[in-house]
This record gives structure tokens, C-alpha cells and sequence, in this order.
């Protein structure tokens, strides 16, 4: 059963608390929670500033007391009274100082609400490394400059931002603890060039030197490597990690240059060895052709020519009742697999409800794994989504009827809307919607596959964030309150391969979209098998 499924992912979600990264709209309650804790701080302070200001009062009068009597003590402690006052003071007094505005300071007070404050904050072991990876995605799928991005020179930002040498030095540390040298190396020598510039420096040019010579080393660059380390033991002759590196690195070369010697004639190679270039080693499936068509797509490049676009056409279309006043205003994206846009299909009001409904149960979007049918979480996938009932409001059951007639396919086997945020960075690699042979156990059999998809886009998103697909070249842009449809499944049933698509990285912005899912049981009537959608 389907819905079985959907509480299969609740649970999934509800176990972790913690991936803010994975969209903007937990960005933006933590907000929030950050004003508080500001708010917070500010009272604990003036709290310990009034005990400190009593504190430095009681050390005043001690003093000036303490110089009136000893400028003659007999005549002062001679009184009994003063004697009495003196001991008092001293004894128990002082014990009420020391346990009251010495010892009770308000950290314990502070502590416990500031836990409380916190507990939705993101991630150290979590939201931090996803969010340098998304960072470094975007890098990559739009081939950014990392020293425009360090400058904060980004396409699409309305708030300049520019990163530290810190900044730049946390991004190359946590790409080394994942294994990723390529972007580490990147990353530590832009913060070493940054720290030249800085007046007051906020990394250490020795620490930085650390990780990027192990990385360089990593990359292969064994030169390269040892220059680094040389350089890191000017500034920390003593460092013995240092020392055994050298000792490491120039042996390996020492090796290296012995084999290459042997054969003379790859001297071409102990060139190319020397000059050490880097090369980025991303896994197999990033590297494939595949892949790079992908983020060529996302970076709007026209890798793949529209077939007939010249005869791509827009028009009104009123084939329903329900579009006699606003005519659906159509736009042919592509004709094989047919794919169209319909821009202004949702209001304004009607998105306000959907992301109002939706957002308190968004959870972190998972994928069925095509082994073990189970739904898990995965780097590819990075969005939060949530599933709205149309008896839930009657908004959410205004699009069900409204997708029904832009369809003209029953509502009786749809699922359920599901709306997606997704984070800076957020994705979704190339996928089909419809299930393949080997994970059909996701879609029941009663319900049959997913025959047709409608996106809408709740939202513009300033840079990235589009929907591309794979063979047929067809790019669409989010457009706020603008749906893309498309068949998944040919008419015989089977599934259309040039159907896979992929939502691109948002570069900048927030992008929300909602989706509804026909399945082939209930449109017997409406869409014969054997027919095109077309005819
Ligand atoms: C403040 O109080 C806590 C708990 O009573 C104690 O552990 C801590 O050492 C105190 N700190 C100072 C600076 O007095
Ligand atoms: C290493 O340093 C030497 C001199 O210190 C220089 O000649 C050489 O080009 C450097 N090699 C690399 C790979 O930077
Ligand atoms: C729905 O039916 C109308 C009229 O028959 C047709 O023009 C339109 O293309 C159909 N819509 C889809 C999505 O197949």
C-alpha cells in the first residue's frame, strides 16, 4: 500500500533531528532561534555585569575601610563597637560575599536555556560538512571560479558576502577529512593567498601549509609536495610531522625519478611528473560523459539541440470548463517525450497556502535504493519534502481537480501533493519518476506505474535550480506558479528513457515546487492503451 510507504518515510525522517542544510526554509527558523539566543546573551550579561558591579563596590569599600583603620588601628579597633563591626565583617559577612556574588554566578541558569535555545541548530558533525559540499557542488555543476565565489561574486546575489582566509581554510579542511583533496588543495591555497592580504589573520600559515602539502601529496604531486613541506618548516623548523614528511616525500621522488631514469624515453612523463598538474578525480559516475551533459544542461549551455525547435509554439487552451475564463496558457517545451509548460496555473494565495500547510512537516526527502527496495537518504537527493490530502484544505484539493482537468486523467489512483524545499545547493541527480523493473515493489500493483508527471514551481529561484532532461536537451527554468507536465510511461505502458531528469543545484535562492503523480490504474477510459498522448 502506498500509504504504508509514506509512514515508512515519517519514520525514516523523524530519526534524525539534525540536516538544516538540506532546505532554506530550516534556515530561516533558525533564524529566529539565533535572535533569541542573541537575546539571551545580552540578558546573562547585564545579570553578571550587575554582580560584578556589587563586587567591585564591596572590593572598594574594603579597601577604603581597610586604609581609614590602618592609619591608626588602636584608636579604630580600640572601640568595641568598631572591633564587633570589624569581626562581624569578616567572618560572617565576607562567607555571604563569597557564597552569593562569588560563587552563584547565573552560567548554570544561562547553560540550560541556552540548550534549550540550541537543540535545532545545525549540525557540527552533520549540516557542517553538507553545506561545504554543496558549496563545492555548485563549484563544479556550475563551474564556478573558487576565487569569485571567495569574493562572493556568485550570479544572483542581491547581499555581497566574502569569505575569510578562515572561511576558505574551514572549506579545504572539511573537503580533507572527506577524502576530497582536489577541492582541499583548492581551497588551503586560496586561504594562504588570503592571508597574505588579511592585517589581522585568522588562520595559521603553518596549519594551512599542513593540509595542503598532505593533499597535494594525496593528488600526486610529489614536487609540489615537498616545496610545501620545506616552506611549512621555515615557519616550524622543530615540527616533527614536518620532518618525517620531507623524508617521505623525497624518498618517494627519489624512487619515482630512479624508475623513470631506467627508461629514457618516458621522459615526456618524468616532465609531466615534475610539473605535477592536478587533475580533479571525481568518482567514475561523476566523470562520465553523462554527467558532464548534465551540469552543461544546468549551466543553460545547449549541449543538446532541441529536435524541431523552431516549431515549438505557445497557446491558449481550453479543453475544460474549468479553463472557459483563464485559458491555460501552454507552451510547448518539446514534442518527443512531449513536454509542456503552463505558465500561471497557481496563484499567489493559493502557493502561500500550500507552503504554509506543508512546512511544518517537511523531512528530509529519501530515495527507494533499487537493491533492497528500502528508502534511505542520499547525497544525490538533497531536499526536504512533505505530502498534503486533499481533505486537508481546500486548496490542496482545488490543484488535485485542476491537474485533473490540465490531464484529463483520473484522480482515483493519484498520489497524494508533494511539496519539496530545497537548500542552496539542494538537487536531485537524473532519475526517472516511473519505477524500473528492479524496484517495482515501490508502486503497488493495484496502482501501476507513475504514467504522468505535474511540477509546479511555487517559487523563482535567482540562479540554478532548473529541471533538465537528459536526451531530450529541454531546460525549464522555475517559474512562480508556472507547472511543467510530461508523459513517463509510452502508451503501451512501458517506460519512456528520455524521460530522466534531474533538478539542477540552487545556486541562489529558495526553491519550492509541488508534485503530483497519475498512476496508469483508473485512466482506461481516458488514456487507452495504445493511444499517444497527442492524438
Ligand atoms: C559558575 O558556577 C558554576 C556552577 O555553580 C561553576 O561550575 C563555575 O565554575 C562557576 N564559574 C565561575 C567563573 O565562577
Ligand atoms: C620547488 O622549489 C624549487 C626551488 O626552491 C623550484 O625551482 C621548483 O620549481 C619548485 N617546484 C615546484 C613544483 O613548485
Ligand atoms: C487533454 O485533452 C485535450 C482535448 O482532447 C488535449 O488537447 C490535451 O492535449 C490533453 N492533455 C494532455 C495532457 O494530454
Amino acid at each position: 500500500m502506498w500509504t504504508s510507504v509514506v509512514l515508512i518515510i515519517a519514520l525514516v525522517a523523524g530519526r534524525v533531528a539534525s540536516d538544516k542544510f538540506t532546505a532554506l526554509v530550516e534556515l530561516e527558523n533558525i533564524l529566529q532561534q539565533e535572535r533569541t539566543l542573541a537575546e539571551r546573551l545580552q540578558e546573562y550579561i547585564r545579570v553578571e555585569e550587575q554582580r560584578l558591579d556589587q563586587l567591585r563596590d564591596i572590593a572598594a569599600s574594603m579597601q577604603e575601610d581597610n586604609q581609614r583603620m590602618s592609619s591608626d588601628p588602636v584608636a579604630h579597633l580600640g572601640n568595641p563597637v568598631n572591633a564587633f563591626k570589624f569581626v562581624k565583617k569578616l567572618s560572617v559577612e565576607w562567607k555571604e560575599i563569597l557564597n552569593t556574588l562569588v560563587l552563584s554566578n547565573h552560567s548554570e541558569n544561562f547553560c540550560r536555556d541556552v540548550n534549550d535555545i540550541t537543540q535545532h541548530f545545525p549540525s557540527e558533525d552533520e549540516d557542517y560538512p553538507g553545506t561545504v559540499t554543496a558549496m563545492l557542488r555548485l563549484q563544479d555543476t556550475y563551474a564556478l571560479n573558487p576565487n569569485d565565489m571567495a569574493k562572493g561574486k556568485l550570479p544572483g546575489v542581491k547581499v555581497p558576502a566574502v569569505m575569510s582566509a578562515h572561511d576558505c581554510f574551514e572549506v579545504g579542511r572539511v573537503s580533507y577529512f572527506e577524502g576530497d583533496y582536489y577541492h582541499a588543495v583548492q581551497w588551503m591555497q586560496l586561504a594562504l593567498e588570503h592571508y597574505q592580504d588579511e592585517k589581522e589573520k585568522t588562520i595559521s600559515q603553518a596549519e594551512a601549509l599542513d593540509y595542503l602539502s598532505y593533499s597535494t601529496y594525496m593528488q600526486g604531486n610529489l614536487y609540489h609536495a615537498r616545496n610545501l613541506t620545506e616552506q611549512w618548516l621555515q615557519l616550524e623548523p622543530e615540527h616533527s610531522r614536518a620532518q618525517s614528511n620531507l623524508a617521505h616525500f623525497e624518498q618517494a621522488i627519489k624512487e619515482k625519478e630512479e624508475a623513470l631514469a631506467e627508461e629514457s624515453r618516458i621522459r615526456v612523463e618524468r616532465e609531466a611528473f615534475r610539473n605535477g598538474r592536478f587533475e580533479h578525480d571525481p568518482d567514475a559516475y561523476h566523470a562520465t560523459e553523462f554527467f558532464q551533459t548534465y551540469e552543461a544542461l544546468c549551466r543553460g549551455e545547449d549541449v543538446i539541440p532541441i529536435k524541431d525547435a523552431h516549431k515549438l509554439t505557445c497557446q491558449y487552451r481550453v479543453w475544460h470548463p474549468m479553463f472557459t475564463i483563464n485559458p491555460l496558457r501552454e507552451e510547448t517545451m518539446n514534442f518527443d517525450p512531449w513536454i509542456a509548460v503552463y505558465h500561471q496555473l497557481m496563484s499567489d494565495k493559493d502557493i502561500d497556502d500550500i507552503k504554509a500547510l506543508a512546512t511544518p512537516r517537511l523531512a528530509r526527502a529519501t530515495v527507494v535504493n533499487s537493491v533492497t527496495g528500502e528508502l534511505e537518504f542520499a547525497k544525490y537527493r538533497i531536499s526536504k519534502s512533505g505530502w498534503l490530502k486533499d481533505e486537508e484544505h481546500p486548496t490542496v484539493a482545488k490543484i488535485s481537480n485542476r491537474c485533473s482537468a490540465l490531464t484529463n486523467l483520473s484522480l482515483s489512483t493519484v498520489e497524494e501533493l508533494q511539496i519539496a524545499n530545497y537548500g542552496i545547493g539542494g538537487h536531485y541527480e537524473p532519475h526517472f519518476d516511473y519505477s524500473r523493473l528492479a524496484e517495482v515493489t515501490s508502486f503497488d500493483h493495484w496502482r501501476g506505474n507513475r504514467i504522468l508527471t505535474v511540477i509546479f514551481y511555487l517559487s523563482d529561484v535567482e540562479a540554478g535550480g532548473g529541471t533538465v532532461f537528459m536526451t531530450a536537451g529541454t531546460k525549464l527554468r522555475p517559474e512562480k506558479g508556472a507547472a511543467a507536465v510530461w508523459y513517463n510511461l509510452h502508451p503501451d505502458g512501458t517506460g519512456d528513457d528520455e524521460t530522466k531528469h534531474a533538478a539542477c543545484p540552487v545556486l541562489t535562492g529558495n526553491k519550492w515546487v509541488a508534485n503530483k503523480w497519475f498512476h496508469e490504474r483508473g485512466q482506461e477510459f481516458t488514456r487507452p492503451c495504445g493511444q499517444s498522448p497527442n492524438s
